[in-house]
């Protein structure tokens, strides 16, 4: 480790962000498990809800009101919280989800996803390349709307958005304040090399050097960011290093800006809202994931010290308790301006702080998932229920042979079954071909429940999203043909011995 990359500058001007993007643009769309789950989007939907009752005497019914998602990554929670918004909604207001990100190759995947045609055409969504640390005006690409002075108010929801934003840090040595610099050391690796591949950040080691702070204004475009700096001289232990989510800080106010002072956001994060949780658990180095990109503790604390000043509250609740489930680190809470928020704070009490919330959803899926111990087929069938839906859950019938499976449960459990496999294709969303195994498992258990339209819908959305497939086209003639479809069928098994000319059965069903 002789090489250093960088050193000298503050943690929120360094390489270490200025690849983030570049890592993104790279690697892809990629969805973060937890926070792309039908759990999760319908307990967003049921707090959406709540808002919506604090506000709906002053909603102007002729205008929609706009839900924005602020770095929405690949869109897979935005499908599933529409899609559970619009079974819910108890009045008769227009919506528009608008999703947004700042990478130009998520905005191009959205516009090629056929999930989305019927919502675009109906206006209830809209995409955005939108950077709201930067600005409070979100220009709507499919209207050509500007949205900058909404006659409704906003509800934003930002997921792992503030853990993906660069920060500076901090600590009180005795009286004196100090801020920490990064110092980037690696084996060889130079600047030049990271921007070409970000995913060598990895090999990347580091550190940070604390040094006093010398101005008396630390940032002079919003006074409050010194003033939160210095209360953590009280909240906080001396020696003690703390994260400064000043771009955070920058997105409340922007979308405040942007919502004329009438705002819910909705955020779950890896975030600390107390000083013992920073004290004891915060980490303030940045963790690099496989793709280069860089991610931190959330300051949650300095959040909701913003948010007073902005004259908004936050609802939040203090970590989850350590469980023997590490993996993960994910809270939620609520962010709201303009509305005392009665019925938005009863939805958070129920739906996060005392309730089953989604990182206790997250944990069950994962366990059941492991591997680790067995469930029978009727207790998995609760559990996909209680995971309402989620179409990763398909992963348990890996192991097993479907049609066996099928052909051997007795009649209620083949009806449910089959009713649960309706229910996980409702919540399909591709992104990547590693996707194609849970469609592909998902199509059979749609044949051996002879739900067969949904059956071939699902293998020609494959088709379509992860190209041509002999697997695929196979199938998709053997389920025509379970339905009586013959010449369909023939069509079927034609193309896939075109695709693949041995294919062992395909040339069995065309004689
Ligand atoms: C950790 S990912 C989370 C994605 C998604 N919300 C999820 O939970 O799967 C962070 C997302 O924020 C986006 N992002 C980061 N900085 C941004 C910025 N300044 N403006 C808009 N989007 C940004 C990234 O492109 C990425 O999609």
């Amino acid at each position: 480790m002789d090489t250093i990359i960088e050193e000298g500058k503050t943690f929120s001007n360094s390489l270490v962000w200025k690849l983030q993007h570049n890592a993104y643009q790279l690697s892809g769309p990629r969805a973060w498990q937890i926070s792309n789950n039908p759990y999760i989007a319908r307990s967003y939907a049921w707090q959406t809800i709540a808002t919506i009752r604090d506000w709906e005497n002053e909603l102007i019914k002729d205008e929609p009101l706009y839900i924005i998602e602020i770095g929405a990554g690949a869109g897979r929670f935005s499908f599933l919280y529409l899609l559970e918004l619009k079974r819910l909604l108890p009045i008769d207001q227009p919506i528009c989800l608008v999703i947004s990100d700042n990478v130009d190759t998520y905005l191009e995947f959205w516009e090629n996803h056929p999930k989305w045609k019927v919502w675009i055409e109906e206006g209830t969504l809209d995409f955005a390349n939108y950077d709201p640390t930067r600005s409070s005006v979100c220009h709507l690409i499919k209207s050509n709307r500007t949205l900058s002075s909404p006659k409704n108010p906003i509800i934003a929801i930002t997921n792992y958005f503030y853990a993906a934003l660069p920060n500076d840090l901090y600590q009180f040595n005795q009286e004196t304040l100090e801020a920490g610099y990064p110092i980037l050391k690696s084996n060889g690796i130079t600047a030049e090399h990271l921007e070409k591949e970000p995913k060598l950040m990895q090999e990347v080691e580091v550190s940070f050097e604390f040094r006093p702070v010398e101005q008396h204004l630390l940032y002079p475009d919003d006074p409050y960011f010194d003033d939160i700096i210095e209360e953590f001289r009280k909240a906080i232990a001396p020696n003690t290093p703390f994260l400064f989510p000043l771009e955070a800080m920058r997105t409340i106010n922007n979308l405040k800006k942007l919502a004329q002072n009438r705002l819910m956001i909705i955020s779950g994060d890896k975030a600390f809202h107390t000083p013992q949780e920073l004290e004891k658990y915060c980490d303030h180095r940045p963790i690099i994931t496989g793709q280069g990109d860089a991610n931190v503790d959330v300051n949650g604390l300095a959040l909701a010290l913003y948010t007073d000043k902005l004259e908004g509250r936050s609802f939040h609740y203090p970590r989850p308790p350590r469980t023997d489930y590490k993996d993960v680190l994910f809270s939620n809470w609520v962010t709201l301006f303009g509305n005392k928020g009665a019925q938005t704070q009863d939805s958070f009490r129920s739906l996060f702080e005392n309730g089953f919330s989604p990182l206790d959803a997250h944990k069950l899926i994962d366990k059941l998932l492991s591997g680790d111990d067995t469930f029978t087929i009727d207790q998995t069938l609760s559990f996909i229920k209680l995971s309402h839906f989620d179409p990763q859950m398909l992963f348990f019938y890996k192991s097993l042979n479907m049609k066996e499976l099928f052909h051997s449960l007795e009649e209620s459990t083949y009806k449910v079954q089959g009713e649960v496999m309706h229910n996980l294709a409702q919540h399909f969303f591709w992104i990547h071909s590693e996707d194609n195994e849970i469609g592909y498992l998902l199509a059979q258990g749609l044949y051996y429940a002879l739900d067969f339209p949904l059956c071939q819908e699902i293998l020609l959305d494959l088709i379509t999203l992860s190209g041509e497939s002999d697997q695929f086209r196979f199938f998709l003639g053997l389920s025509y043909k379970a339905e009586g479809r013959l010449e369909k069928a023939k069509e079927q098994f034609q193309k896939t011995l075109k695709l693949n000319p041995n294919h062992p059965l395909a040339q069995k069903h065309l004689t």
